[in-house]
């Protein structure tokens, strides 16, 4: 059963959570690439305004995750992912605003030489070290033997990356559905399709959020990754145990969860793609707003494409959430200059 908006805050606000970021972010009309498109009237959420070391959808998330860690007393905040991770840099940044210290574990991978988001970690204070694994699923031991070192120099370590955290990183983007209802209520807009960028909470979060308060919208997650995992289940997973913990009479099936794969390109998680980096240039000369290549200008190169098949409706008001990434791109130079 749908809630008010200032209900589902109301809940949400008796969770510990820290303050990191700026917001409510801007919602705005972009038209330039509307026409450039071809409908559907297309809206950003500029939650790469986000105000947390060059923004980015971490900052909601982390003011939660972050804050079950120091609600634990914790002072070490440890993460893990790719060596360009967004979260990484992020965590590192609310690590250094709240005074604690940031461990993270990153993979050895072709963008580790350093620079972009590698190079925020370091003058960020956090301590960085690169293993030699796949890919970020296979983290898990790394970050443990940091609690351990951690621990036995009697210190108060916390995973901030971990499943059972991602139920709370999704809080902040139920909020974010609520702020943008708001929004687009104050602008004369409706939203009829929400278009991000999503493999773990920001999406799982915004379809809660889109349900607990009635906006109605279909939300479409592209993935900038493939999991070993089903990523249909985890999204389940992470949407009952919001209900669970808000204790809200809501239920969430198959049916409610659109997220693809299609637009990772074909090198896969963490290199461009031919159409992002069309996007990217497209949102960047019409707009003056800068994407990121293995996030935000697939969800671009997404929204394009579904719109282009009539999935999203010529007719129809579409947000498209950019989720921020944009340090990554220095790291990128060569591959975006070549396109
Ligand atoms: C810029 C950017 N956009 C989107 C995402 C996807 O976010 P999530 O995995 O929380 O859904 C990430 C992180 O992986 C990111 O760094």
């Amino acid at each position: 059963m749908a809630m008010t908006r200032d209900s589902l805050r109301a809940r949400i606000e008796t969770l510990p959570r820290v303050q990191l970021g700026h917001f409510p972010t801007p919602l705005e009309y972009l038209p330039r690439l509307t026409e450039a498109i071809g409908g559907p009237r297309i809206l950003i959420k500029r939650d790469d305004c986000s105000g947390l070391a060059f923004g980015g959808n971490k900052t909601r998330q982390l003011e939660f995750t972050i804050g079950q860690g120091i609600d634990r007393g914790a002072d070490v905040l440890i993460g893990g992912a790719g060596s360009q991770s967004n979260h990484c840099r992020q965590l590192s940044a609310g690590a250094a605003k709240l005074g604690v210290k940031a461990a993270i574990a990153v993979v050895k991978d072709h963008k580790s030489g350093g620079g972009g988001n590698l190079l925020l970690d370091d003058l960020l204070g956090a301590e960085v070290e690169v293993v030699d694994v796949d890919t970020q699923e296979y983290l898990d031991e790394a970050k443990q033997q940091l609690v351990e070192r951690f621990e036995r120099e009697g210190r108060t370590p916390f995973i901030v990356m971990q499943a059972a955290n991602r139920p709370f990183g999704a809080m902040g983007y139920a909020l974010a559905v609520a702020e943008m209802a708001d929004q687009a209520e104050a602008m004369g807009e409706r939203i009829d399709a929400i278009v991000t960028c999503s493999g773990s909470c920001t999406q799982p979060g915004m379809i809660f959020g889109n349900k607990a308060i009635g906006l109605g919208a279909r939300v479409y997650g592209i993935a900038p990754i493939e999991w070993t995992y089903d990523v249909k289940e985890a999204f389940q997973g992470v949407l009952s145990r919001m209900v669970e913990v808000l204790d809200v009479d809501l239920s969430f099936s198959e049916e409610d969860i659109w997220n693809r794969p299609d637009y990772i390109g074909p090198q896969g998680y963490g290199y461009c793609s031919e159409a992002g980096n069309k996007a990217l240039r497209l949102m960047a000369q019409t707009e003056g707003i800068i994407l990121d290549p293995i996030y935000t200008a697939k969800a671009l190169s997404g929204l394009i494409d579904l719109a282009g098949k009539g999935e999203l409706g010529q007719d129809e008001t579409v947000v498209l959430v950019h989720t921020g990434g944009t340090p990554a791109l220095f790291a990128y130079g060569e591959e975006l200059m070549a396109s």
